[in-house]
């Protein structure tokens, strides 16, 4: 719901779980008066409270009383340079250096669901309401938009800005802005770098402003762009927890700023570094997705995953896949994916994704990328047998891509030397031998369009992974970055309307554009190039907090791991892949008979239970340095999994319980454990209260007592337990 009181000028946007009152001031910009848990729609002007006189070096307003300092106020869309002294939300420039504006509020309008932005991911949720404000800025002739969408059915809210004007440069428009009136909350972050994405960070904030950006041409594996705002005994399952998710794929940033006053700032939006836009008209933001919980970071992680899976991301199948990186690298020919299509097919597969190294010249990194053709030495008959055997199978197949990629050993650079993004005059910057195509020209898309459709249009294609493996430089021009991005969007929304029925697989060197904008286009993304379970932990946490897991592409790899040579065993590396999209990524032909049999009964236990994984409620019941833990439990509330992961033994560490939340109190469940020979062991019945509060006992074999089952499980222990109920 969303009221607008005329007699004091507030609007209440409500839902039976969260209120977010705003106000027209009386300077006639707009106020936040409160966000979090629902209140009465009453008495709300209480809510609006100045400082009772003008705080020395504090301006007030001219016209308005001493008590009126914008700087101790919480505004909504602050500029600066009027007495707010934090950072703006946003700022521009008129008559070529002027950059005080008055923009005030003209009118406002109620709409039924939701409001569509143009060319740029969003999230198409009906059962919600929105309210546009208007402001304008007369002198300029400039209007700025405020939206925000409310859910009917969850404690969220859609924000995002848009400015009309002419003659203006833009210098920065966050997509929202949001005081608080006190700052006592810890920020969660997830930053990292290649190979260890989303590595969950919390710490206090403290005065000043703290920055959290990407300026790397994607949203990176650096930092992701998502936030949340904790109170010091918010946990798992008690406590508010605000979560901020910006729907962008490029250069973002995040600035929380808690002021002398201890008010907290949070602005979000498109990175104000090496940005500029000249408007000649209309500017649009990204959207951003705000959850608010009072039952602790699960409930909020919950509804992001929810409000994804319903109204962000296409509808998919859950397919378990084989991808042949790990298993060959460039290193194949048809005969070698023939076979192991034959062996993914005894295994269960239901998707075989040829990755790396199938166009142009591709036998290692150095070329052929923007060379979207077969490369005939390998693939003689094209692709064709290699479908044709995946579909005899009845088999998905799937191709690898890197569209907005080079090198410069490519017939496509040869011919259009001038398509990559490089200064003239300047030194290139090559990564992995490769150089970016500059998308922000639409010709250069179009190329690429048109030498994918060529593949696409003659070949049954179910399934294309898209990558991006380099960060983008060089760039001379400060419009380009997000130039750039709108028409990625555009060329994935074309391909995506041409062939409905792919499934697109976002990937950027693992996770380095992992965000809820790619979702929208591709609704599953490699989480990270790391497969390796025990580094996956971590990764996977993160990920977690804002993303379900059917976005999160995750793989079964062999021992020793790639990437860190750790060994594991195939329960661990199942039980980590599982709580993702689940495929393998090795070679079937160099496995071993129990290895096969195990894989098989692994696939048919996934399968099983890929309903409740995939769209059930998301619990972490641990995650320490030692202990991770999560159980997913099914909407119905009739089925859960438990999944426990240990990352070193440790003598003595007693008994401990794992509880189950999310089930029914008053109804009965069989908990059992699926073993190393895969099979169901029973561990008892237990009623749902029982298992949410006291739990289940984690098995005694981790006290370090020296029999040949604790002597196999030592360090990387896992378990899986599967509840039902009765
Ligand atoms: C990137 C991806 C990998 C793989 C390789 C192929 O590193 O993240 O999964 O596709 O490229 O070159």
């Amino acid at each position: 719901m969303i009221t607008f009181n005329k007699q004091n000028n507030i609007f209440h946007l409500y839902n039976n779980d969260i209120s977010y009152v705003l106000m027209i001031l009386k300077n006639k910009e707009i106020g936040k008066l409160y966000f979090g848990e629902r209140i009465e729609n009453d008495n709300l002007e209480y809510l609006y409270k100045e400082f009772n006189s003008e705080p020395s070096i504090t301006p007030s307003f001219e016209g308005i009383n001493k008590g009126f300092c914008l700087d101790t106020l919480l505004r909504e869309y602050p500029d600066f340079g009027t007495g707010d002294f934090r950072d703006p939300a946003f700022d521009l420039e008129y008559e070529n250096t002027k950059s005080i504006v008055e923009y005030e509020y003209v009118g406002h309008e109620i709409i039924k669901g939701y409001k569509e932005i143009t060319g740029m991911p969003h999230i198409k949720v009906d059962k919600s309401q929105t309210l546009l404000i208007y402001l304008e800025d007369k002198l300029i002739n400039s209007k700025i938009t405020l939206k925000y969408t409310i859910f009917d059915e969850y404690p969220a809210v859609i924000r995002n800005a848009e400015i009309e004007g002419k003659n203006i440069k833009l210098n920065k428009l966050s997509s929202f802005n949001m005081d608080f009136l006190d700052s006592n909350y810890e920020l969660i972050q997830l930053n990292g770098h290649w190979a260890r994405e989303c590595n969950y960070t919390r710490n206090e904030i403290t005065k000043g402003i703290h920055k959290i950006d990407s300026k790397r041409g994607t949203s990176s594996a650096v930092a992701n762009p998502f936030i949340a705002l904790t109170r010091k005994n918010t946990d798992f399952d008690n406590g508010e927890a605000i979560g901020f998710n910006l729907l962008y794929s490029g250069n973002f940033s995040i600035n929380v700023e808690r002021s002398p006053f201890d008010l907290l700032r949070v602005n979000i939006g498109i990175n104000d570094f090496y940005f500029s836009k000249n408007l000649d008209s209309k500017f649009e933001t990204p959207e951003v997705l705000i959850v608010y919980s009072n039952k602790g970071i699960n409930k909020m992680s919950q509804v992001f995953h929810d409000i994804y899976r319903n109204y962000l991301l296409a509808k998919k199948e859950n397919y378990v896949l084989l991808n042949n990186w790990e298993g060959t690298y460039f290193d194949f020919n048809e005969e070698i994916i023939l076979n192991m299509i034959d062996s993914a097919n005894s295994l269960g597969i239901d998707l075989f994704v040829l990755d790396d190294g199938w166009f142009g010249k591709r036998d290692d990194d150095f070329r052929s990328l923007g060379d979207w053709y077969i490369h005939s030495e390998k693939l003689p008959n094209g692709l064709t047998k290699i479908i044709e055997r995946c579909k005899q199978y009845n088999m998905k197949f799937g191709l690898w891509f890197e569209p907005e990629m080079a090198n410069k050993d490519s017939d496509l650079y040869r011919k259009h030397n001038d398509y990559i993004i490089q200064t003239a005059g300047r030194k290139d910057h090559p990564s992995r031998n490769q150089h970016t195509l500059d998308f922000s020209r639409i010709e250069v898309v179009e190329n690429i369009y048109d030498q994918m459709i060529k593949i696409l249009d003659k070949y049954e294609i179910d399934y294309i992974k898209w990558d991006m493996n380099r960060c983008i430089t060089g760039i001379d021009n400060k419009e380009k970055y997000h130039l750039y991005i709108k028409n990625l969007y555009y060329l994935l929304e074309k391909l995506k309307n041409r062939y409905k029925n792919i499934l697109f697989e976002g990937c950027a060197s693992g996770g380095n554009r992992f965000d809820a904008g790619m979702l929208y286009y591709t609704p599953q993304i490699w989480t990270s190039d790391n497969t390796d379970a025990i580094d996956r932990l971590d990764i996977q946490f993160g990920t977690s907090l804002a993303y379900p897991v059917t976005s999160q592409g995750s793989h079964v790899s062999v021992t020793p791991n790639h990437q860190t040579g750790r060994m594991t065993s195939l329960e661990i590396r199942r039980n980590v892949a599982m709580l993702g999209t689940f495929g393998y990524e090795l070679n079937p032909l160099n496995l071993n008979e129990d290895e096969k049999e195990k894989i098989r009964k692994d696939i048919k236990i996934y399968k099983k239970y890929a309903k409740t994984i995939n769209y059930g409620d998301l619990y972490r019941i641990i995650h320490d340095q030692n202990e991770t833990a999560y159980s997913v439990v099914n909407k119905e509330k009739s089925e859960a999994l438990l999944f426990y992961y240990k990352r070193v033994i440790k003598i003595g560490t007693g008994l401990k319980t794992l509880k189950i939340k999310g089930l029914k109190e008053n109804f009965k469940y069989k908990v059992s454990r699926i073993n190393l020979n895969r099979e169901e062991e029973k561990i008892g019945i237990f009623y749902g209260s029982f298992l949410d509060k006291f739990g289940i006992y984690r098995e005694a074999r981790f006290s370090g007592q020296r029999d040949e089952e604790n002597r196999y499980y030592s360090d990387y222990d896992t378990d899986l337990y599967v509840i039902e109920e009765i």
